[in-house]
């Protein structure tokens, strides 16, 4: 059942990072209306189950979601996917077909990846939201569609338009209401918060409800950059539960593709970090400074060597080799 379905996409939809907090609050409350939405975001940060979100709360919600990738689509033929075609209209088209935005009649049509749309239908998808009515190739008459549209971008939209490649009239239908997913490296909290939601799921999936991410695993996964946002953590974190032998997933039982044993784990300081997260982002940014003298970084710090030696462990970071110098002051 398609309520069912789109019911529990809801529910997916997990945060505990004010910036989401307060673009779901924003979704839920335009959810109901037909306005159309432009949600931005680098890929894998969560466009789709945003979407999916919108459309699961909107008085649409009984009717099934209609989507179109129009990267997954030949230029070619992403016309007669989205308008259709009367028999006849070309060589090939034995029998009429409705076009994607005809059978989202009454529903969301999400057109996702909207940035690959050619520019000539890009004018052709003008006239269907400016005039509310689809013309299949082919017909004599065009046809009444009542269709909310959602459009996902991974690319920036404005800079395409001022290259060119993007029709800026298009652009201002499209952004009415705009929600800019940011991703997931700035979302400090959702880190962890996603990791134990995949964790809980993942576990029960897979028929492994008893695994648990350790401390250190938190901690390495918060460190992490996440180019690929909260899919390419999804990923990380199935394969860790499979991997790992004990209930308590160690530090090294997650592995991720390209990650270096502490990179820059000074990061900036986030709105929306805790002081707890921006207290270790200091200290591991004063380290980097002292080039890891720790004595140093404890007296910049303006706390003891035995403090700094205490947080570096709660962050799983290992101890340094014991040098003279740390002997002698700690
Ligand atoms: N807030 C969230 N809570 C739970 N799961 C999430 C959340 N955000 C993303 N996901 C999951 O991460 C994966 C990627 O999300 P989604 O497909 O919505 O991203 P996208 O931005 O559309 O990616 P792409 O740009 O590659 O199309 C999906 O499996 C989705 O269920
Ligand atoms: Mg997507």
């Amino acid at each position: 059942m398609e309520g069912v379905n789109e019911m529990s996409a809801e529910q997916a939809v997990r945060t505990a990072d004010p910036e989401m907090k307060r673009l779901l609050h924003l979704a839920s409350n335009v959810a109901s209306s037909r306005a159309t939405i432009l949600i931005s975001g680098e890929s894998g940060t969560g466009k789709e189950i945003l979407a999916r979100y919108i459309h699961a709360k909107s008085p649409r919600a009984s009717r099934r979601l209609v989507a179109v990738n129009c990267a997954a689509i030949p230029a070619d033929l992403l016309e007669s996917e989205l308008f259709g075609f009367e028999k006849g209209a070309f060589t090939g088209a034995v029998q009429m077909k409705p076009g994607k935005f005809e059978l989202a009649n009454q529903s969301t049509f999400l057109l996702d990846e909207i940035s690959e749309m050619p520019l000539i239908l890009q004018a052709k998808l003008l006239r269907v939201i400016q005039e509310g009515e689809v013309e299949r190739l082919g017909a004599k008459a065009p046809v009444k569609v009542n269709v909310r549209l959602i459009a996902t971008t991974n690319r920036d939209l404005p800079a395409m338009v001022k290259a060119g490649q993007f029709r800026e009239d298009l652009y201002y239908r499209l952004n009415v209401i705009p929600l800019a997913i940011p991703a997931l490296r700035n979302r400090p909290r959702d880190i962890e918060e996603l990791a134990r939601f995949f964790t809980e799921v993942s576990g029960l999936v897979n028929g492994k409800s008893e695994k648990r991410l350790s401390a250190e695993a938190v901690q390495k996964l918060k460190s992490w950059k996440w180019p690929g946002n909260v899919r390419e953590l999804e990923n990380v974190i199935e394969r860790s539960i499979l991997m790992s032998a004990q209930p308590e997933i160690s530090a090294d039982d997650i592995e991720i593709a390209g990650f270096k044993p502490q990179p820059t784990q000074g990061g900036d300081l986030v709105p929306g970090m805790t002081i707890e997260e921006a207290e270790r982002r200091l200290i591991m940014k004063t380290l980097e400074y002292t080039s890891q003298n720790r004595t140093k970084a404890a007296q910049l710090l303006g706390i003891s060597i035995r403090t700094l030696r205490n947080k570096l462990h709660e962050y799983g970071v290992a101890p340094a080799g014991a040098t003279v110098e740390e002997r002698s002051n700690g």
